[in-house]
């Protein structure tokens, strides 16, 4: 890996722990102004002190975030569907890699959709970017993405894609937490990964339960979004997630810091 590129990853995996904890904020790319983030900023700026990196579209970074904000940009690339499309698997790179220097990303992020009608176009999409981002030094960050399939999230389909995107050069990899057998999802892709929280879930124990076992299982962090930002609290709820991530504490020991309690750093 060439100097550069192994810096920006230092930037968002930390190297002390290996661990991240990721904001996840792009949804509006084809989700439009999705529940508690219909404010970009107004939902971001509490939150950024405490997120080793954020996930965003170039149109929220320019709008959204301010310029020395002291936070790696993980900048979402790819796109060209929307929720209103049954398939939203026809995705194109829709930000240069040039616009991605320009705003000092650490990375970029691009979905990949394994069996889905198309397939083929996101992975050459992929080995594309993979190619553009180790001239430039930026790591790419690949989404296993499942577009309205959440049923498609078992161990069989998760190691297949994360696999996949490994062996097309994704330095890093975003795919979901699974039961049983994430270990093996894990222990396929040669490369680090990320867990997304995916819909809002029932308790915030659940959320922090998931990103333990996450863990537990050998992923280098979380990518959450809707389970920290549609929390009540989600301050609270990011730090109690860094608690898991960052400090091992157990769930019920990070719902003290959700409360209030005393933060773990
Ligand atoms: C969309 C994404 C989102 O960033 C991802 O879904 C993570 O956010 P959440 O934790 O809300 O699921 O990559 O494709």
């Amino acid at each position: 890996m060439v100097w550069g590129l192994q810096n920006r990853l230092a930037r968002i995996i930390r190297p002390g722990d290996g661990h991240t904890v990721m904001l996840a904020a792009d949804h509006g790319y084809f989700l439009g102004p999705t529940r508690k983030i219909e404010i970009p900023r107004k939902t971001l700026e509490p939150l950024l002190p405490y997120a080793d990196a954020v996930m965003v579209t170039r149109g929220v970074v320019r709008t959204s975030i301010d310029p020395d904000a002291n936070v790696p940009i993980v900048l979402r690339v790819s796109g060209g569907a929307s929720v209103l499309n049954e398939d939203l698997s026809n995705e194109k790179i829709t930000t240069s890699m040039r616009e991605a220097v320009r705003l000092n990303a650490s990375a970029v992020a691009l979905s990949i959709f394994v069996g889905a009608p198309h397939e083929h176009e996101s992975l050459v999409n992929l080995g594309h970017l993979v190619d553009e981002g180790e001239e430039a030094g930026l790591p790419v960050l690949a989404v296993t993405a499942v577009g309205k399939e959440l049923e498609k999230r078992d161990a069989r389909y998760l190691g297949l894609a994360t696999r996949i995107a490994a062996e097309f050069g994704a330095h890093f990899v975003k795919t979901y937490f699974c039961e049983p057998d994430f270990d093996k999802v894990v222990e396929g892709c040669p490369v680090p990964l990320v867990v997304a929280g995916g819909p809002k879930l029932e308790t915030e124990l659940d959320a922090l339960e998931l990103a333990h076992n996450s863990i537990q299982a050998g992923a280098a962090g979380v990518d959450m979004g809707r389970n920290i930002w549609q929390s009540s609290n989600p301050v609270g709820m990011i730090r109690a997630i860094r608690a898991v991530v960052h400090d091992r504490a157990t769930p019920k020991e990070a719902l003290d810091v959700l409360k209030g309690g005393k933060p773990r750093k």
